[in-house]
């Protein structure tokens, strides 16, 4: 999985809308598409139960997420708009980061329409529909997540008048997609890209390699990541309701003015000032080979 955005400016493709959606055309997709979604579901809700937060496994109960092939985003949405307002639109992949900030902004959250195929089980380049649904609407159902990525939406907004979505965009990767939280003493995973990945859910939480370490959001912002692996760090938050209160209750226009100056982390470092669960062998960045 890449980066979650393009760069603004681009013209949607032409059978999309002005705001780059596309009809899901749910009834295109083949008997096996259906059956990779069932196949990636299976494996997943394997491994995820004692990993993940108990509030992700919730949010596919209640919108009845299933082995029962690709969902129907109007149904979906139906479900989803009751319990926090939030709907699911069909986009043909990767768009403009104001297209993205405003869909967000208005609780609309974007997947990908398209879905992996069997020499893609393990890694893709663009989030498809299994990473988008199946990774990030189950958290969409818990109002303090939903809240959350709204006012990343409506911050994405105006960081794009601040120039400073570079900033901004490692929040989303750092805790939207591979953030980590505390529960019970315990660590449970809650990102996207991890949950959706079969690989990656058991590397983020059981191997030695990588740092575990407590959210901070100066230090965090400050924090390249890597797109091309696993993350060598991830961040590890004490709620949702404590990321939603670190982030709404901050005006981070003059974060970005101080961050501007650097300097900036690389992915492995640990610093004196971090709260640490795991400071990370790094064997696997270190391997050698190609992933
Ligand atoms: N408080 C942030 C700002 O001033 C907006 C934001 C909220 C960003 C929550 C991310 C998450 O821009
Ligand atoms: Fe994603």
């Amino acid at each position: 999985m890449g980066e979650q955005t393009k760069n603004s400016g681009s013209a949607p493709p032409g059978h999309a809308a002005a705001d780059w959606t596309v009809p899901q055309n749910w009834s295109g997709y083949t008997a096996d598409q259906h059956a990779m979604w069932d196949r990636l579901y299976a494996q997943q809700v394997k491994l995820l139960p004692s990993r993940v937060t108990p509030k992700f496994m919730q949010g596919l109960e209640t919108l009845r997420l299933s082995e029962s092939g690709i969902p129907d985003f109007d149904e979906l949405s139906e479900r989803l708009h009751k319990l926090t307002g939030w709907s699911v639109v069909a986009v043909p992949g990767l768009v403009p980061d104001d297209v993205f900030f405003e869909h967000m902004a208005n609780r609309r959250f974007v997947a990908g329409n398209f879905i992996r195929t069997p020499e893609q089980m393990d890694y893709l380049q663009e989030p498809d529909v299994f990473h988008d649904v199946f990774g990030h609407v189950p958290l969409l159902a818990n109002p303090v997540f939903a809240d959350y990525m709204q006012a990343y939406g409506e911050g994405g907004l105006r960081a794009v008048g601040e120039n400073a979505i570079h900033h901004l965009a490692r929040l989303y990767w750092y805790t939207v997609e591979f953030g980590l939280i505390r529960e019970d003493d315990d660590l449970k995973l809650y990102g996207a890209g991890i949950v959706s990945s079969r690989s990656e859910s058991v590397f983020a939480l059981d191997d030695p390699s990588p740092n575990r370490i407590g959210f901070d959001l100066r230090r965090l912002m400050r924090t390249n990541y890597r797109i091309d692996d696993y993350q060598q760090t991830y961040f590890v938050i004490d709620s949702f309701e404590d990321l939603l209160k670190q982030t709404l209750d901050t005006d981070f226009a003059p974060i970005y003015a101080e961050l501007a100056d650097g300097p900036d982390y690389q992915p492995a470092d640990i610093l004196p000032t971090d709260r640490v669960f795991t400071h990370g062998t790094q064997a696997w960045a270190k391997r050698g080979d190609a992933f």
